[in-house]
């Protein structure tokens, strides 16, 4: 496949509309979620060949812990499977594989796939896959607030959880709905948006691309003047 004229460091995508793929095929809403494994699986693999260095998924924010507890539950079975079954493609691709979040509302288990993951995963140099698990914005922006103050700190950045990881370039959130949800408030500063009606289940590698194509095309200034010398 063609490889987009500019690529981005960093893709971060905002993955929406699983429960609304399921339902459209009178399916139930986890369904969506299981073939939403697939998206993740196909755009990872399409970020190796294009050259893409990060890419972060927003699997699960703060708020969606107050979804039904039979969704939570399930959704925590997929993600925990998921890891098991990708460490082999991840070795093979040079994925380096990290989850950042609210790691202490996890369940003892869960914690327990992702820091074996991580680890036998550190030595990836192509591709860093970022998880954000029970994420948001706030409380990333409130926790390393917090810790600052406790050491008499004044840089809040290196005390945010994406600490080392450059800001996103292009945010991409899918399903049609256009708002951040929470999501990276202070990395998101001066981000490209895509939004594309695709639900999370549909949108694998054309998408993607068309995604890349998009970002491509736009002009960013960082508040300066274009060309200024
Ligand atoms: C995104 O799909 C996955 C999560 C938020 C966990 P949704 O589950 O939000 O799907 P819709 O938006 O209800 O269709
Ligand atoms: C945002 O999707 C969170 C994730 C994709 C993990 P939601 O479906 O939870 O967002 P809202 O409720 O539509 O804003
Ligand atoms: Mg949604």
């Amino acid at each position: 496949m063609e490889r987009p004229a500019k690529i981005p460091t960093h893709v971060s995508i905002i993955m929406d509309g699983n429960g609304r793929w399921a339902q459209n095929r009178g399916l139930e809403r986890v369904r969506g979620h299981a073939e939403g494994v697939e998206s993740v699986r196909a755009v990872t693999e399409a970020c190796v060949e294009f050259g893409v260095k990060y890419l972060s998924v927003f699997a699960f924010s703060e708020e969606n812990w107050g979804r039904p507890e039979t969704e939570v539950d399930t959704l925590m079975k997929i993600m925990a499977s998921s890891m098991k079954n990708e460490y082999g493609t991840f070795i093979k691709n040079g994925v380096r594989f990290r989850v950042l979040g609210n790691r202490a509302r996890l369940s003892d288990g869960l914690n327990k796939a992702i820091d074996f993951l991580e680890d036998a995963t550190a030595g990836g140099e192509n591709l860093t896959l970022i998880l954000f698990l029970s994420y948001s914005g706030k409380w990333d922006i409130q926790q390393a607030a917090d810790r600052m103050a406790e050491e008499g700190a004044h840089d809040l950045e290196p005390y945010l959880v994406t600490a080392g990881i450059p800001d996103p370039d292009l945010i991409i959130r899918t399903s049609g709905e256009k708002r951040l949800s929470n999501y990276l408030l202070w990395q998101a500063a001066y981000s490209e948006f895509v939004f594309v009606d695709t639900l999370w289940p549909d949108f694998r590698k054309d998408s993607f691309r068309a995604a890349l194509q998009e970002y491509a095309s736009r002009d960013r200034r960082f508040g300066k003047v274009k060309d200024s010398k």
